[in-house]
């Protein structure tokens, strides 16, 4: 029993066009709830007529079967066969006939009709798979639910030889199996109905059910007013909490970028005001007497020149990292020779070292041709030898080795200097962060020199790891990747 070919294409067309237009997933958890209910039931209705069917049409041919066989067995003993005078079994074929309101034939061996109770075909010849299988021995029933009737073949034996003389053919109408297929249909729609009625709630209140944590995580989304402290809690479904988690760690970082912002601004104008600050003292202390001497003047305007330069390099210093820190689509690379690029930034620095005695040595230094933005990777690795120098000792060392493996080359700036606590070590590419403030004012630091080193490492898709030492000296190493991706 299956359902019939053309109920599958109509609800799979409903299924098409529905999963088409319904783009919302309450439309879709109502239309499949829909079909998965529906579906039973429209087998149900087969399921349930055929059966009874099938059922009906077997117990009524059993019955006739059971009656035509004592009346066989009279016309068989009686010899009606061969002499149809014999008026009680012609009343019984009759009777028969009249209760089922059907036909009774009687064939004899020539398959001549020798009685037909519609008194029709009586005297002519009928020959049929199911009369000749009859003459074999082998009875048949065969139901015909179209034109409704059931016809049954029973072969006539002689009790005395045991032969087959002739046949009986019992035709009746099954009528009374259809109206009571029909009336039995009427009861299964009318269940058909209601069941589909209920399906169509039930599939509206699962669709609504399921879908109403949707509903709270829009109107808790709608809700935020912009305030990067408002959570959101959904916790219905392990897929909606996962959800609410994840937004809700978006905020924190949206927290950290906007504090980080904001810290960013107040530090800059600090920084820029600090220098306008002392020139402004130095320049009203002048203003204030009357008689200055010259050499005052001079260390007065020494100074404020000193201010200028250090106002100069913030500045410079933030249009860097400005720069860094837009779109790789600014980065500007070419094949560079690295060693190249590191004699250069080591003769620029060599006189800034000689200042304290530090010694600037090369060590290590293997070939080295790459793919970088030279202007860029030249600042980031001369922050790193300036600090070298800066946050040491007099007639201290740094350290330059070079190094490549098949997909990177490796810069190694070692010196001896003052060295960074282990606590501090995670902050110092912050921007403006500075682990002594004091000291660092007076060598001259406003903190963003790792910061854009970091910046440019990272444009290069690079790395860069720091290993210090307090009072022993500090190791930064930065790999970067031989061929630029994009
Ligand atoms: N090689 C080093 N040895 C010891 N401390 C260091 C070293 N490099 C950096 N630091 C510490 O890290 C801080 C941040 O360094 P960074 O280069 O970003 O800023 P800066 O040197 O103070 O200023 P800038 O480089 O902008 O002139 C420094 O102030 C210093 O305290
Ligand atoms: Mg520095």
């Amino acid at each position: 029993m299956c359902i019939r070919s053309g109920e599958w294409v109509i609800i799979s067309n409903i299924k098409d066009i529905v999963l088409k237009y319904a783009k919302s997933l309450r439309a879709r958890i109502f239309v499949i709830v829909l079909l998965v209910g529906l579906v039973p039931i429209f087998l149900m209705k087969h399921l349930i007529l055929e059966n009874y069917e099938e059922l009906a049409a077997q117990q009524k041919s059993t019955l006739i079967q059971n009656q035509c066989q004592q009346i066989v067995d009279q016309v068989g003993s009686s010899g009606y066969i061969r002499d149809v005078g014999n008026t009680q079994v012609d009343r019984q074929l009759t009777q028969l006939a009249n209760i089922y309101n059907g036909r009774v034939i009687i064939v004899n061996s020539n398959f001549r009709i020798v009685r037909d109770t519609y008194e029709i075909d009586e005297d002519k010849v009928i020959i049929s798979e199911e009369v000749l299988q009859c003459f074999l021995g082998t009875d048949s029933t065969n139901y015909n639910p179209d034109d409704e009737f059931l016809e049954l073949t029973l072969p006539v034996s002689n009790p005395g030889t045991g032969q087959i003389e002739g046949i009986m053919i019992v035709s009746v109408t099954t009528q009374d199996v259809k109206d009571g297929k029909d009336a039995l249909g009427s009861t299964v729609l009318i269940l058909q109905v209601v069941l589909t009625l209920l399906i169509f709630v039930a599939a509206y209140y699962v669709a609504r059910v399921l879908t109403k944590p949707f509903g709270k995580i829009t109107r808790s989304l709608a809700g935020v007013q912009g305030g990067v402290s408002e959570e959101i809690s959904i916790p219905d479904y392990t897929e909606t909490k996962l959800l609410a988690e994840a937004y809700n760690e978006m905020l924190h970082r949206l927290k950290k970028q906007e504090d980080s912002r904001q810290e960013f601004v107040s530090n800059v104008s600090h920084e820029l005001k600090t220098p306008i600050t002392s020139m402004k003292v130095l320049a009203d202390s002048l203003l204030a007497q009357d008689e200055v001497p010259n050499e005052l003047y001079k260390e007065f305007m020494a100074d404020i020149a000193e201010e200028i330069d250090r106002e100069n390099k913030i500045i410079s210093d933030l249009l860097s990292l400005v720069k860094m820190d837009k779109r790789s689509a600014d980065i500007n690379i070419q094949e560079t020779n690295i060693n190249d690029l590191i004699e250069l930034l080591l003769k620029r620095l060599k006189p800034i070292a000689a200042t304290k005695n530090v010694d600037l040595v090369l060590e290590n230094y293997k070939p080295v041709v790459a793919e970088v933005d030279e202007t860029k990777l030249a600042l980031a690795l001369s922050n790193l030898v300036e600090n070298g120098i800066k946050y040491n000792q007099d007639n201290g060392w740094v350290h330059i080795s070079l190094n490549v493996d098949s997909k990177y080359f490796y810069v190694k700036v070692e010196d001896s200097g003052i060295g960074i606590p282990q606590e501090e070590q995670e902050s110092i590419f912050e921007r403006f962060y500075r682990v002594d403030k004091s000291h660092s004012r007076e060598i001259g630091g406003t903190g963003l020199g790792l910061a854009i080193t970091r910046s440019a490492v990272l444009m290069h898709h690079g790395t860069i790891k720091v290993q210090s030492e307090e009072g022993v000296g500090t190791t930064f190493t930065v790999s970067i990747p031989l061929k630029y991706v994009p």
